[in-house]
């Protein structure tokens, strides 16, 4: 049985994800700092294990994918965070949200290449942003840090493709869950991230995961370093005009 990891698995989106790629027949890791978070979810997907990682150390992500064990044929790195403010944002946390979001994608994908190298293959997709398209002002380093891991994306893509890896991207907008379950309980909130997708809703847990399990999929065997934006078209909004035809 091919396995499959997921960091970042105890939260909103990697809950979504673990559970689709163990129901499609991976064994599933859900990855994560916090243990306790991890091992509730994996209560709720038969057959999935829960360990603990951080990200950024690269002893503790091998030891992860040692105590994981088996044949890791799928990486999803899906763990990041965020925090608030522009110009006023800290240095160290700033840095800190590169040093996950980024550094720890690339941590990880160094813990299971060799692996996958001896599998014959392999899939990782990276969970990036609408925010690494396009430009959001007050979330500090989140939106650049998304930005390089779609660009580290597509330079992974190009050196492991010879070796049978497919290095893809998926970029959520809005999404109802994890760092955006705020905006279900905020009525307002809710409201206003409504009224920016053109699609008329916000995103789920599930419309990630699909897409996803399409990139870790045969059907995806010819996609390398793609990154597909699943957003309702809130990022197209960002980069269109609308013009006034007028009458003439
Ligand atoms: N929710 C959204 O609207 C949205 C939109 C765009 C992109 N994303 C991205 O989707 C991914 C999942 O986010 P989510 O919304 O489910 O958030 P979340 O906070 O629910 O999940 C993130 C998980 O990552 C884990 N994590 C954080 N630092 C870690 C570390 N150093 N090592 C291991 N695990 C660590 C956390 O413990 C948490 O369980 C993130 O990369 C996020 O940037 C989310």
């Amino acid at each position: 049985m091919k396995s499959a990891i997921v960091t970042g698995g105890g939260g909103g989106i990697g809950e979504g994800i673990a559970r689709r790629l163990q129901a499609v027949g991976y064994r599933t890791g859900i990855f994560d700092r916090d243990l306790e978070q991890a091992r509730k979810v994996a209560a709720k997907i038969d057959g999935a294990m829960a360990i603990q990682v951080d990200v950024t150390d690269p002893q503790s992500a091998t030891d992860a994918v040692a105590e994981f064990g088996g044949e890791v044929a799928v990486l999803v790195n899906n763990a990041g965070i965020t925090a608030a403010g522009g110009m006023a944002q800290p240095p160290d946390v700033f840095r800190r949200i590169l040093d996950v979001n980024v550094t720890g994608a690339y941590i990880m994908m160094q813990a299971v290449v060799d692996q996958m190298k001896a599998l014959g293959g392999g899939a990782i997709v990276n969970i990036t942003s609408s925010a690494a398209i396009a430009a959001v002002p007050l979330i500090g380093a989140y939106g650049p840090s998304k930005a390089a891991l779609s660009n580290l994306t597509k330079a992974m893509a190009l050196e492991l493709a010879p070796c049978g890896i497919r290095v893809n991207a998926v970029a959520p907008g809005f999404v109802a869950a994890g760092l955006g379950a705020r905006s279900i309980e905020d009525p307002a909130l809710y409201a206003s991230r409504v009224a920016q997708v053109p699609a008329g809703t916000l995103g789920t847990a599930k419309d990630i995961a699909d897409v996803v399990h399409f990139l870790c999929s045969e059907e995806s065997r010819y996609v390398h370093g793609q990154e597909i934006v699943v957003d309702g078209a809130l990022t197209l909004t960002a980069q269109t005009r609308t013009f006034d035809t007028g009458s003439t």
